[in-house]
């Protein structure tokens, strides 16, 4: 067939009846939005000439995804939630709220309700023979005060690149915790340094990635929620640098702001205080966060999670 076979009038008509956009009822929030989607999808599809096998091809590939749960992984593989991250740092500029830590994506791996502890914790279950990682820092508001009994929720991947919850081998909550900062605003744990994750072999999100050319690999992470009364929340993650996908996420989640040093302890002595036999990794990194606002956009995100059995 031929590509642009029908008006734009027309296409604006149909889309607008579809959403109901004629009708008094309804959501009008929702209307609008589909109303404004399906009319741009006419107009590709139009445009592009998409084949009706094209189109049916599609839908079976969502409706598998769906099938397999895999939304909120295509989401960042198709730079969507990176985003979604853009568009609330310029809202952030334009209501002059300046300076923080850069936030950085969630992704799809959070589950909610880690063990709590204060100042700090072992996030390791010690079955992972790993390199030991030590990481610790403070939390502070961006004019510099510490923040006492901030949270700091925390969750990595473990060495195969693997999250508990999702990886059944891994007992609950291994590698997530939730740690309040002391009365100077200050966090420790002692972890084990994480793998990089990859998309699952076989997964819709994979064969789309690869059918455009790209993988799905991401670099070693480790992601945070930081929140306290009176700010807003922070979501981000630390990159481990040296990673062979440090600039290449398939998620689109490096920030430079959010690549931290690593120093590689060997001294005897340090790895004694450190209460192990072996040498290990440390990461000094401060949390900063802006004062909440009225009228700027919220930072917690309505979102569902994996719930823990
Ligand atoms: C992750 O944080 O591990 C992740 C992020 C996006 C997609 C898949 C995984
Ligand atoms: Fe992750």
């Amino acid at each position: 067939m031929a590509a642009n076979l029908i008006d734009k009038d027309v296409i604006t008509a149909l889309a607008a009846r579809a959403a109901g956009i004629d009708q008094s009822g309804g959501n009008p929030r929702l209307k609008q939005v589909v109303n404004r989607l399906l009319a741009d999808l006419m107009v590709a599809i139009d445009e592009l000439d998409i084949s009706m096998d094209e189109f049916w091809c599609g839908i079976a590939y969502l409706t598998q995804a769906g099938k397999q749960n895999e939304f909120g992984l295509i989401v960042p593989g198709v730079v969507l939630e990176h985003f979604l991250d853009l568009r609330l740092d310029e809202a952030e500029r334009r209501a002059g709220l300046a300076g923080g830590t850069a936030r950085t994506i969630e992704g799809p791996l959070y589950i909610a309700g880690a063990p709590t502890s204060k100042a700090e914790a072992r996030l390791d279950d010690g079955t992972d023979d790993g390199e030991v990682l030590f990481m610790e820092g403070q939390v502070r508001g961006v004019c510099g005060e510490p923040i006492a009994g901030a949270m700091v929720d925390v969750w990595h991947a473990n060495t195969m690149g693997n999250y508990s919850h999702f990886d059944p081998t891994q007992a609950a909550f291994n590698l997530r915790r939730r740690i309040e900062t002391d009365k100077d605003g200050r966090y420790r744990f002692r972890s084990i340094m994480p793998s990089g994750y990859a998309c699952p072999p076989g997964s819709q999100t994979e064969k789309l990635l690869q059918a455009m050319g790209r993988h799905g690999n991401r670099p070693a992470h480790v992601h945070f929620f930081v929140s306290a009364p009176g700010y807003r929340k922070l979501t981000t993650q630390i990159n481990i640098d040296g990673d062979k996908y440090l600039r290449d996420d398939f998620a689109f989640g490096t920030r430079d702001e959010l690549i931290p040093q690593i120093e590689r302890i060997t001294d005897a002595a340090e790895i004694h205080k450190g209460g192990i036999n072996k040498p290990f990794a440390r990461i000094r990194f401060d949390f900063s966060m802006t004062k909440e606002v009225t009228g700027a956009p919220v930072t917690i995100v309505a979102r569902e999670h994996a719930q823990a059995a």
